[in-house]
């Protein structure tokens, strides 16, 4: 093991499944406690019982990201469990596409406010706990370095036809990112962003009847029309979609000490493939 994360506490948003639940899993077999989110109660109970049957320290607090106390509540939570906090993934999103004379203001509300407001107040939410920790940390004399890995997406860095509010909001993160690098360097915290091409979940599956979430009142399509997705898999250099447990090593890279001098990025893990 070139890195361990023992004795370091994450949090990770929209962990019950697909890559976030890889994400909280890679942290947890690297050593860190890890406090999942997610708004589906169901899933994220079975995902925080897996991890702890794989004898990994685990806890999750359920709810709805974009209700604007949430993130301060999730914050809470996580330093009264365990004590602190020292890696913060924004992983959490969907998608609700259309081209933009169909797309709705709530429909691109809704982009921003997942993709971006959120993030922004969950690690508004984490500010006080680490300034305070780093300040009495650098006060002994010790540099101890904190993460935050925010979720970006190639349609946020390059665009896509379909998805006028997804795009904003995964472009308007990499502006957070980039921003708070700057404000919490200072405090030893990497900022940085991980974008993902195609990445095998709920989200990429061949679009059919099925394909529906229950977001907001409403039933979003969610999944990629099947000869769009054969397509991209060919234009890709390694000519397939990604695994979940593949785009959290990426993450993972974030999240270790061999980032600790990165900080302000944005990695790219789309195998070679662009919009
Ligand atoms: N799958 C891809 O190809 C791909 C590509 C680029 C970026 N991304 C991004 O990766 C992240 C994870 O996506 P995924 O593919 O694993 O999707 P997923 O649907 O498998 O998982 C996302 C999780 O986030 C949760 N979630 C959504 N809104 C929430 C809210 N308001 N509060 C709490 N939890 C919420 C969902 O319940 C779900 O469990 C997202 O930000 C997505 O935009 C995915």
């Amino acid at each position: 093991m070139p890195f361990t994360l023992e004795g370091r506490t994450a949090l990770v948003t929209g962990a019950a499944r697909g890559i976030g639940r890889a994400i909280a899993t890679r942290l947890a077999a690297a050593g860190a406690a890890v406090m999942i989110n997610d708004l589906d109660e169901a899933a994220v109970s079975e995902a925080e019982c897996g991890l702890r049957t794989a004898g990994h320290t685990v806890a999750h607090i359920c709810g709805d990201l974009t209700q604007p106390s949430f993130p301060d509540e999730m914050v809470k939570a996580t330093l009264d469990t365990f004590g602190a906090i020292d890696i913060v993934v924004n992983n959490a999103g969907f998608t609700w596409d259309n081209v933009i004379q169909k797309t709705a203001d709530e429909q691109f509300q809704a982009m921003l406010d997942i993709h971006l407001v959120v993030p922004f107040r969950v690690l508004r939410a984490a500010s006080g706990y680490i300034r305070e920790a780093a300040k009495s940390e650098i006060a002994a004399g010790k540099r101890v370095m904190r993460k935050v890995v925010n979720i970006t997406s190639i349609a946020g860095t390059q665009g896509n036809a379909g998805q006028a509010g997804y795009s904003s909001g995964k472009a308007g993160v990499i502006g957070l990112t980039r921003t708070l690098a700057k404000e919490w360097g200072r405090y030893n915290v990497n900022v940085n962003a991980v974008g993902f091409g195609l990445i095998d979940t709920r989200l990429t599956r061949p679009l059919d009847d099925s394909s529906n979430l229950e977001m907001h009142g409403h039933r979003i399509r969610i999944g990629v029309q099947p000869a769009m997705l054969e397509a991209a898999k060919k234009a890709s250099a390694l000519g397939r979609m990604g695994s979940p447990e593949e785009a959290a090593g990426a993450v993972l890279f974030f999240c270790s000490p061999l980032s600790d001098y990165v900080t302000g990025e944005v990695l790219i893990c789309s195998g070679g493939f662009n919009f």
